[in-house]
């Protein structure tokens, strides 16, 4: 499963995601830039902030109130804002493309 993972700067890295995984702790592993993830996936840092790409939008889905909540936390929200540490890694993402703002927090 391939996510492509583009920085505020258009720099994209696609990298290798286990199905059951988060997008966040893909991130983390290979060494993403601009995803911090202070809490480890626990919805509670909003420092794992990322923008789906609009033709991904439908099938990440909608944040659940939690992320929601967390979501004011974050730095220039936007509508395709999500925490990526609530974006669990299926088949179905496989091409998944997000952009990571320009700094978290
Ligand atoms: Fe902290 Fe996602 S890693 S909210």
């Amino acid at each position: 499963i391939k996510i492509t993972f583009i920085d505020a700067e258009g720099t994209a890295r696609t990298v290798e995601a286990e199905e059951g995984s988060t997008v966040m702790e893909t991130a983390i592993r290979n060494g993403i830039p601009g995803i911090e993830a202070e809490c480890g996936g626990a919805c509670s840092c909003a420092t794992c902030h990322v923008y789906v790409a609009e033709e991904w939008e439908a099938a990440t889905g909608q944040p659940q109130p939690m992320e929601e909540d967390m979501l004011d936390f974050a730095y220039d929200v936007r509508p395709n804002s999500r925490l990526s540490c609530q974006i669990r890694v299926r088949p179905e993402l496989d091409g998944l493309v997000v952009h990571t703002p320009t700094r978290q927090g």
